[in-house]
């Protein structure tokens, strides 16, 4: 029988909730959905592909996830890529193998019919399009990622569902070659790529995907309608967003909270909690504006000691102090309930921690996101210092009142600079090293 759904006073418990990230990537997404997974029955990605890299550690194991859910290291959960994602099928299956001879079964997980496919296409695009733009580059992961999703804007994209159809694979190939070609004249970088095996390729891959395909926007409304809690997790991070990030320095999807009713085909108001992920400090790797990066030794001290290298491409992240306007601007856009904060243990090395609270623009001072580029990049930090906790490890802690006075002050500093409340701490890499102050779930 049909339910209908009057408002959101009705007698539902907490099914939907979203976790994404609020600066620049790598906040450590992928280790604040594995904690809530005991809680959750889906774990579904609803934007990116494998571009995102993300670190879990449990019991010891290091697992790093690209394509695949986080959910699909919890046997209870059912893992699900969204129609907003992009995927290369030959990385989804070599990721796949690895879990499993890992110990990791992975046949629960589900893929919509609707995501789009990257092909090799997309990857030339993608190299020779950096190559292109010289100076200029956005320092793309170099996975087919933006030409992918630019295929789809053009309506010229590869879906899933193609693979099951060798005539209409083998016509949209050719368009896609043929527009290809006709764009890249004169890129004397692109390397002539041949229709008929791409297509032979992509046939390829068809058998082992059919069990895994489904209209999981069906699938996942009819398991909110029964109440079952679903998890909704971004790829890369606020800042990072084709419309609210440092375009053009950003990826090409909806990171932002409202690409996980477009990436997955539910509604807004199935949404009951959005959370924010974010580091104690800043990190980005790529080009684009950072206002409070530190290129100096205490950039690289913080690198060090929060061994930060990226996860996908393993390159060194630019890292920086904490800036309260982005993560202001993150409650902002994407509604946040609640921040999970990372990392807090990284911080124990430091006499006094700036934290950024406005910026020096050309149009003057101001807390809030600049509108225009220009003025994000010419922004200057504005810094307090509050005091560090200097040789007092943390590491592991898991109650709030355990933590140096310092480090409890720091928090709440923070919560009243961003404006949202900090309901989870990271004080370490394993799944078990958090304080819970609010649960999520
Ligand atoms: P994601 O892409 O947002 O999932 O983040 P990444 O996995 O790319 O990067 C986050 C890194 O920080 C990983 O190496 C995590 O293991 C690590 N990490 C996450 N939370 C904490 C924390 O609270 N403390 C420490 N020391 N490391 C953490
Ligand atoms: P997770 O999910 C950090 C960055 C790239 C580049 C820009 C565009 O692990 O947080 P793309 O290949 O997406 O076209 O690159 O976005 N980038 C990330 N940075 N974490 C990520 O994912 C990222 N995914 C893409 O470095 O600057
Ligand atoms: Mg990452």
């Amino acid at each position: 029988m049909a339910r209908f759904r009057f408002s959101k006073d009705d007698e539902r418990t907490m099914p939907a909730i979203v976790v994404l990230g609020a600066q620049w990537g790598d906040e450590g997404k992928g280790k604040a959905t594995d904690q809530l997974a005991k809680d959750v029955d889906f774990s579904v990605k609803y934007n990116g592909g494998n571009n995102a890299g993300h670190t879990v550690v449990v019991n010891g194991e290091k697992f790093a996830l690209h394509l695949l859910p986080t959910g699909i290291l919890s046997p209870r959960v059912t893992p699900v890529i969204g129609n907003g994602t992009v995927i290369d099928p030959k990385v989804l299956f070599q990721e796949i193998d690895d879990l499993e001879k890992r110990g990791v079964p992975c046949d629960r997980l589900l893929i919509s019919s609707r995501a789009h496919v990257i092909t090799p296409f997309a990857i030339a695009i993608d190299h020779s399009s950096e190559k292109f733009r010289g100076t200029r580059k956005i320092g793309t992961t170099g996975r087919g990622i933006g030409p992918t999703y630019a295929e789809k804007m053009y309506r010229i994209g590869i879906q899933v569902q193609d693979l099951f159809d060798p005539e209409i694979l083998g016509e949209k190939v050719t368009v896609m070659s043929d527009l290809v070609k006709s764009l890249s004249q004169g890129w004397s970088h692109a390397e002539p790529i041949d229709p008929v095996e791409v297509t032979q390729e992509l046939l390829s891959y068809s058998e082992r995907l059919r069990p895994m395909v489904a209209n999981t926007s069906l699938v996942l409304n009819n398991a909110l309608d029964e109440n079952r809690v679903v998890l909704f997790e971004g790829g890369q991070a606020t800042m990072l967003d084709i419309d609210h990030g440092t375009y053009p320095y950003v990826t090409s999807s909806n990171c932002t909270a409202g690409g996980a009713c477009t990436g997955t085909g539910i509604g807004p108001t199935r949404i009951d909690r959005v959370v924010g992920v974010m580091k104690a400090y800043t990190t980005r790797v790529g080009e684009g504006p950072f206002p409070t990066e530190l290129t100096d030794d205490t950039g690289e001290t913080l690198r060090k000691l929060g061994g930060e290298y990226g996860a996908t491409t393993g390159r060194p992240r630019r890292t920086g102090w904490f800036d309260a306007v982005v993560a202001r601007y993150a409650v902002r856009v994407n509604g946040l309930t609640d921040l999970v904060m990372t990392k807090l243990d990284i911080l124990s090395e430091f006499e006094t921690i700036p934290v950024c609270v406005g910026y020096e623009t050309p149009r003057g001072r101001t807390d809030q996101m600049p509108d225009y580029s220009v003025d994000f990049a010419a922004s200057r930090p504005i810094y307090e210092e509050v005091p560090g906790w200097k040789g007092e490890d943390i590491s592991g802690i898991t109650d709030f009142r355990k933590l140096p006075q310092a480090a409890q002050d720091y928090v709440t500093y923070l919560e009243e600079k961003v404006g949202c409340r900090i309901s989870v701490i990271g004080t370490g890499a394993s799944r078990e090293d958090a304080i819970v102050r609010h649960s999520l779930v």
